[in-house]
């Protein structure tokens, strides 16, 4: 419940990836970091939107914005903004994974997904792999995984022998929570690989706040989420606060491996700790998300 921590200096010069960037927590952040003179560049799915935001932190901010278009639930689009951002010839100081779906019914992918797994977690998994080189090279990066307390959902842990949800009956909150916590437990792997090159991976909750995710779900959905949920959600510039806190901040140099409550440190349930299932989901993800 705490507010975030502060980070108050400008960060003219700084290049910030996100992904996620036309709505909530994503827009919000980009316009904080824009704010203080970042140079950005956005990966959504939607071109006009991200045309628009765009022109408006331009005008606005005298920033340089650019974008990237790409549907994140698609293996191959995932595959594409991965080679784009590895074949970058400028570092890429602070990359946040922020774009994320919540769906209360079961929906696959053209690729046979499950949406949310795919969306939520598979998409960083993948993009992450192929940038690992690029960013090992720069010896300097912070990468973000905009997560969520949601990973408690999975209160069992994952089902590595039905990530997909075909042995058992869908949930939507056992779908998300099952995708956040894939990316908690890949973030262990991750953070040893990086050891020592100057790369830095955590993971942050932003709070429960008012954006318009769930708007692809059905009308008692909406209508919970408009008289229920928005009511007491706070907004979503705590999220961006936290995130600028979690990308610049000198105080977070060489930490890697962490989970933050906007920018406070917190231990992980079991379920994210389990060194165990981490490594059969890298090698299972690895197959998945079509790196092997
Ligand atoms: N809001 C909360 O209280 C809360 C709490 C915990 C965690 N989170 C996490 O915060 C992140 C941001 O969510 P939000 O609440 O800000 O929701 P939001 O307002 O719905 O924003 C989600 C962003 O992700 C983009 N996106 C969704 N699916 C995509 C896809 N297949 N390809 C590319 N982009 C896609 C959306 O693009 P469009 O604009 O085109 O739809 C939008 O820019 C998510 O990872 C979510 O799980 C949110």
């Amino acid at each position: 419940m705490a507010a975030p921590d502060i980070y108050d200096e400008d960060c003219a010069g700084r290049l910030i990836v996100i992904t996620g960037a036309t709505s909530g927590i994503g827009y919000e952040t980009a316009r904080k970091f824009a704010s203080r003179g970042a140079r950005l560049v956005t990966v959504n799915r939607n071109k006009d939107k991200s045309k628009a935001l765009c022109e408006e932190l331009k005008r606005e901010f005298d920033i340089t914005c650019d974008y990237l278009i790409a549907d994140l639930s698609h293996l191959a689009e995932m595959h594409s903004i991965g080679h784009a951002l590895a074949e970058m010839n400028v570092p890429i100081d602070v990359l946040i994974h922020n774009a994320g779906i919540y769906l209360s019914n079961k929906v696959l992918t053209e690729d046979g997904l499950e949406t949310t797994f795919a969306t939520n977690f598979l998409a960083s998994f993948v993009i992450n792999n192929l940038v690992e080189e690029k960013l090992k090279s720069q010896k300097q990066a912070r990468i973000l995984l905009v997560g969520s307390e949601g990973y408690r959902f999975a209160v069992w842990g994952l089902r590595l022998d039905d990530l997909n949800w075909n042995a058992r009956r869908y949930t939507g909150l056992r779908a998300y929570g099952a995708s956040k916590l894939a990316q908690l437990l890949t973030m262990m792997v991750f953070h040893n690989r990086y050891s020592g090159s100057g790369v830095t991976i955590n993971a942050m909750h932003p709070g429960m706040v008012a954006t318009n995710t769930g708007r692809d779900n059905g009308p008692l959905y909406k209508w919970y989420k408009r008289n229920v949920i928005d009511r007491v959600s706070k907004p979503a510039s705590i999220s961006a606060e936290a995130l600028y806190y979690l990308g610049l901040a000198p105080t977070l140099a060489g930490v890697s491996g962490e989970f933050f409550n906007l920018t406070r440190a917190e231990e992980l349930a079991p379920p994210a700790r389990d060194k165990v299932v981490a490594e059969t989901l890298w090698e299972i993800s690895l197959e998945m998300g079509g790196l092997k």
